[in-house]
């Protein structure tokens, strides 16, 4: 075992007697391009190494016993970016479903995807539907990949099917609970993200998960996503856990929800 493979172990375990391990960890995947463009790159080979951070991150998931994560892979606005680098993004896609598909489901991660399939290229849609079929019976963790994913659209979308409830008299509007809420969301059967890590130094959401991240813990790296590595997210964790829980109420907010 090398050094460096020895100080991540140690804080591996550091993370691991630190306290509470977060049950979903959402990340916004930013920093690609730039990552790029300081190597004069094309856009494209940001993403692709982008695709190696991914990797990393589910091994971390594993390794620390996270259930859930949901990464933003590719978002609706970004379906406005030059036709060649969506292209490109559709291709890699395809790519990580072929090459990962069946260590994952070995590994006994169970991938679904969130978002408008209706927009992705047919061979894109075909990935998508062989990796959800391949790893279903995964049940370490559950990797959601937004993919096309706008959460005012998910938001709309879950108020449409709600009305449409109402309107079939199935519900009455003066009953409808958050837990119906949450059941027509993509997310649905997923708990709330516990942290949100964002690379690339910026601060914003950018139209992901607003109903989901409500009490969400925020990490902001500077880290550029090609270059996040366990390490990173290991310290995201640490983090997370030096946070007082209180969600709105004056004490934290103890391990067992009381
Ligand atoms: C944001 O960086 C990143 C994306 C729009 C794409 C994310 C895609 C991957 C990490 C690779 C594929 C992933 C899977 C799951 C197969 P940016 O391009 O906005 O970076 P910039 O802000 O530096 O320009």
């Amino acid at each position: 075992m090398s050094e460096v493979e020895r100080d991540l172990d140690r804080l591996l375990a550091e993370v691991q007697s630190a306290g509470d391990v977060p049950a979903h960890v959402a990340v916004i995947m930013d920093g690609n391009g730039r990552w790029a463009g300081e190597r004069g790159l094309p856009r494209f080979m940001g993403h692709r190494e982008g695709m190696k951070a991914v990797r990393r991150t589910v091994t971390a998931c594993l390794d620390l016993g996270v259930r859930h994560l949901t990464l933003y892979a590719f978002s609706k606005e970004n379906w406005s970016r030059p036709a060649e680098e969506v292209a490109a993004l559709m291709r890699l896609l395809s790519e990580y479903v072929e090459r990962d598909r069946s260590e994952l489901a070995e590994k006994g991660v169970r991938v679904s995807v969130l978002g408008d399939r209706s927009r992705l290229s047919a061979p894109a849609r075909r990935s998508v539907e062989s990796i959800e079929t391949s790893t279903a019976g995964g049940g370490e963790l559950a990797l959601n990949l937004a993919i096309s994913y706008g959460s005012r659209d998910e938001i709309l979308s879950a108020a449409r099917t709600l009305a449409r409830r109402c309107v079939a008299g199935d519900l009455s509007p003066d009953e409808i609970a958050p837990e119906d809420f949450e059941a027509a969301l993509f997310t649905a059967g997923s708990p709330d993200p516990d942290l949100l890590i964002r690379t690339s130094g910026e601060m914003r959401v950018s139209n992901f998960l607003l109903w989901q991240i409500a009490y969400a813990e925020i990490h902001v790296t500077p880290v550029l996503w090609p270059d996040f590595g366990e390490r990173d997210f290991y310290e995201a964790v640490l983090d997370y856990q030096r946070r007082e829980r209180r969600f709105g109420r004056v004490t934290p907010v103890s391990d067992d929800g009381v």
